[in-house]
């Protein structure tokens, strides 16, 4: 069983982790939300400088909190792609860095992959094929899990990701950034039902609409004109009514994912659903996925919350399974800020 030493640093959380046999070991996250929090968004040159500044001390910490040295680690893996390219590199450096000096196989993951595996980390007994719902702050997609690093895509988003729906929605509201946690504590005291809203549908040239691809931008336009007629036509004193807004919003959100993912599953006859990326810690998405599942005879299975956000465990386990498979990277290796899974 190999230990693999994980590095995550491709948006706005410098992560290191250290797993073996995807039994996590350490997982140390350094989120770098407080900071970008005050621009409304991550700011890619602000995100680097800290990414540069928190690396070195997250790996001792990654090493001190699962009690392991250098001689320990059999491979290091790093994301190197999607993301942003500043962000990218300093993880990547640091991964071939030290696979250089410690005399360590390298491995490069593409963090979509990441998000996959953390779908395994809790569920030790996943085993493809299943479908993996992957809904994060820049994608949405439906992808068919046939084995390791064998995936194909079968659905994605036409326009915002998710979770980019949930923060773009939650700056409308003045709820401030990162949208969805907010959105999703909001929503648990509001009304699904208050505000009907439309769920976005792609039509298809021969008529009908498109079973697995989604969009988010007419359902974040609705919600802008409708909080802009609250606001005009709610007396001064009255304040917009934002429990109801925000359970509605992510009623739409979760039925529109819902939906689709089991379509897909139905029609590829999978009968798992693994849920990964931030947007699967929403309690909402949990709930409405969960119980339609059941309903179809098929089983949703989400990570644990922690492991649902950027991590580096999920890093370190996908890197694992393709260091088993004897899969090595160059050293050359280099970043890609859009690269297809
Ligand atoms: O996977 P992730 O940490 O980073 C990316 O790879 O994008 O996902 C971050 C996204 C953000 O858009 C954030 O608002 C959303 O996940 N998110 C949530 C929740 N927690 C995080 N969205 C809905 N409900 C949540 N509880
Ligand atoms: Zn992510």
């Amino acid at each position: 069983m190999a230990t693999l030493l994980g590095i995550e640093t491709s948006c706005d959380e410098t992560a290191v982790a250290i797993v073996n046999n995807r039994q996590v070991l350490s997982s140390v996250v350094r989120s770098q939300i407080e900071t970008h929090r005050h621009y409304g968004g991550v700011v890619p040159e602000v995100a680097s400088r800290q990414h540069l500044e928190a690396v070195n001390p997250a790996i001792t910490e990654a090493l001190t909190q699962a009690q392991l040295s250098w001689a320990d680690i059999d491979a290091i893996g790093a994301t190197v792609a999607p993301g942003l390219v500043g962000a990218l590199l300093v993880g990547l450096m640091a991964g071939k860095t030290l696979a250089l000096v410690q005399n360590k196989a390298f491995l490069g993951v593409h963090h979509l992959e990441g998000h996959i595996y953390a779908t395994y980390l809790d569920q030790p007994d996943l085993k493809p094929p299943f479908l993996c719902l992957l809904v994060s702050g820049g994608h949405t997609s439906l992808i068919h899990v046939k084995d390791c690093g064998v995936y194909g895509t079968v659905g994605q988003t036409r326009d915002d990701a998710a979770g980019e729906a949930f923060d773009k929605v939650a700056r409308l509201l003045d709820l401030g950034y990162p949208g969805g946690p907010v959105i999703d504590r909001l929503a648990a005291q509001g009304n699904a039902k208050a505000f009907p809203l439309p769920e976005g549908r792609i039509s298809l040239p021969g008529g009908g609409y498109h079973p697995y691809d989604s969009s988010f931008s007419g359902l974040k336009t609705a919600m802008l004109r409708l909080t802009q007629r609250l606001r005009t036509d709610l007396p001064a004193h009255v304040e917009l009514p934002l429990a109801d807004l925000a359970a509605s919003f992510q009623a739409t959100v979760a039925q529109s994912l819902t939906k689709r993912a089991i379509a897909a599953a139905l029609d590829l006859g999978l009968g798992t659903i693994a849920v990964g990326g931030g947007v699967a810690a929403n309690r909402g998405l949990r709930q409405t996925l969960t119980a339609a599942a059941r309903d179809r005879g098929l089983q949703a299975v989400f990570p644990p919350l922690h492991l649902c956000t950027d991590n580096a465990a999920m890093i370190a386990c996908a890197a694992a399974d393709h260091f088993q498979r004897g899969h090595r990277s160059s050293l050359d290796l280099g970043v890609r800020s859009r690269l297809a899974l």
